[in-house]
């Protein structure tokens, strides 16, 4: 069975001390995590250290929103792989749409970055999602398609059990609309066939998929059950302890 995980991205939001006292309050709320399900928290580098020690146990684990394409050296502002994975996080996000449109990330620096994830061992969240422009002209398929070529295909097939693939829409981040659970299944099964295609049909089975955009205490469920669906990547709604335990429940 594939993992079905929900992931917290909590943005530029949280001091340490808030942040903390989130995990604990979702751990604590949370139900007994069964063998193949995993909740993943994705806080500000500040706080990384602090809540990697309480995670790491029950399936409950800490990663990075971000990180450099770099090994060392004069890179000011930068953070390294092996900086995060010495302060306990195990999970990196690559190819989140902010990344790629506030930060002017190109396919080719998110190819650098996912191979930098991926050579410290680390577990790869690799983001892709059309604008409303992209879908609206139909091209979202091509987009989905570029993005994976571009930044991904050249993970070797066994190099891709340690990577999840979150698909954002960008028009459903943080505005309230979701994608339906049918606009969603529609791209999640198409990204499986793209999967199938730069690599193998194993590889297009096994790697979980989720979904972000909104998701919430209100719309996980209905998402989750989706065939290709294996999660979600949530932002708002998981710095929210009710909301993200409600999405944690809402796991296959
Ligand atoms: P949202 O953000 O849940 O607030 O829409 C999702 C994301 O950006 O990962």
């Amino acid at each position: 069975m594939r993992k079905k995980i929900a992931a917290g991205n909590w943005k530029m939001n949280t001091t340490p001390n808030e942040g903390k006292e989130l995990v604990k309050n979702i751990m604590a709320g949370s139900p007994e995590l069964k063998v193949h399900q995993e909740v993943y928290f994705f806080p500000p580098f500040t706080h990384l250290a602090a809540i990697a020690e309480v995670t790491g146990k029950q399936n409950f684990y800490t990663g990075a929103q971000n990180c450099s394409q770099h090994e060392k050296g004069a890179y000011t502002g930068e953070i390294s792989t092996n900086m995060l994975k010495a302060i306990g996080a195990g999970h990196v996000i690559i190819g989140h749409s902010e990344r790629r449109s506030i930060f002017g990330e190109s396919h080719e620096i998110l190819k650098e970055k996912s191979s930098a994830v991926i050579a410290a061992g680390l577990t790869l969240v690799f983001c892709c999602g059309e604008t409303l422009e992209e879908r609206e002209s139909e091209q979202h398929y091509k987009i989905i398609d570029r993005q994976i070529k571009e930044s991904l295909s050249h993970v070797t097939k066994d190099d891709m059990k340690k990577v999840v693939i979150a698909y954002e829409p960008v028009w459903a981040i943080g505005t309230g609309k979701t994608a339906s659970p049918e606009q969603a299944q529609d791209m999640h099964g198409y990204i499986r066939t793209l999967l199938k295609s730069y690599f193998d049909e194993t590889v297009a089975s096994q790697t979980s998929i989720l979904y972000g955009g909104s998701v919430n205490a209100a719309n996980a469920k209905e998402l989750f059950s989706q065939a290709d669906i294996d999660g979600g990547l949530v932002g708002g709604a998981s710095l929210k302890p009710e909301e993200f335990i409600a999405i944690i429940q809402a796991l296959p």
